[in-house]
């Protein structure tokens, strides 16, 4: 079967039906970004755009630039924000993987649960550098090393592929020389199991359909997803998603 890279797209209303533990790491990132309400902030990977309304709630004379590469998570996002207007939120689809193009730096990026679809974290925090202002700030949260162990078990014992074949879940002290390496300083990297658990019975099985198995289920036809999805979940020794979560702090070089 074929291993999906690049932007995948998303079944948005079902991701935002989901317990999503995304709104709590979300609140995380936010209380560690000083803001003072008036800067221009980079929601990356801002997906239904949760996060992008409590930053312009954080910024009331500020600007957030929202960039996903998902064409159904931004339509989603588009009709969560439908009245802010241009002066206050610009929306970008673009691919992550390529070096981002913005018409004017940015004060601060912000990011959950994204960086670990992107492959080369090389070549993405060059790409923030090179967006964020000198002196700028990043606060970004993400899948790290370990995560998903049960649910990778259960995907070998299937002859599937892992989720690791398509994420990149780095440690902390490789994603610190890869920040510092890109230009950043002040960098401060974590990474703490954080395991999610869901009632058996529906809730985890669809909360891995729309949110964990996503990228594997492309790779096969839909009328078998279920039956993956039931598969997984019968080989979990508990009904828990084993989060293991990097959350990383650093500022811009200045120039
Ligand atoms: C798990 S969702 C997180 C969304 C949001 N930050 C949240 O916490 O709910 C991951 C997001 O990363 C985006 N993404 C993944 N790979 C991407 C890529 N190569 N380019 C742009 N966006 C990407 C997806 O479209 C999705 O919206």
């Amino acid at each position: 079967m074929t291993v999906h890279r690049g932007p995948r797209e998303w079944d948005a209303v079902r991701y935002d039906a989901q317990p999503l533990p995304h709104e709590r790491w979300g609140r995380g990132v936010l209380a560690a970004l000083p803001l003072a309400g008036d800067e221009r902030v980079l929601d990356l990977g801002a997906g239904t755009g949760r996060d992008t309304e409590a930053l312009l709630e954080r910024l009331p004379t500020g600007h957030v630039v929202a960039v996903d590469g998902s064409a159904a998570m931004l339509a989603q996002l588009r009709d969560r924000l439908a009245g802010v207007g241009p002066q206050r939120l610009t929306v970008l689809r673009a691919d992550l993987t390529e070096p981002l193009v913005l018409d004017r730096p940015v004060d601060a990026v912000f990011s959950v649960a994204t960086l670990h679809w992107l492959p080369d974290h090389a070549a993405v925090f060059r790409s923030v550098a090179g967006v964020l202002r000198p002196g700028g700030l990043l606060r970004a949260e993400w899948g790290g090393a370990g995560q998903l162990a049960g649910i990778e078990s259960a995907l070998d014992r299937l002859g599937l592929p892992r989720i690791g074949q398509t994420c990149n879940f780095a440690t902390a002290e490789r994603t610190a020389e890869l920040l510092c390496v890109a230009g950043f300083t002040d960098v401060d990297v974590t990474l703490t199991p954080d395991p999610v658990r869901l009632a058996p019975g529906g809730e985890l099985e669809a909360y891995l359909g729309t949110v964990v198995l996503g990228a594997v289920l492309d790779g096969l036809p839909a009328e078998r997803h279920r039956s993956v999805v039931d598969a997984v979940v019968a080989r979990l020794p508990e009904p828990t998603v084993e989060y293991v979560r990097l959350k990383a702090a650093a500022r811009r070089m200045a120039d």
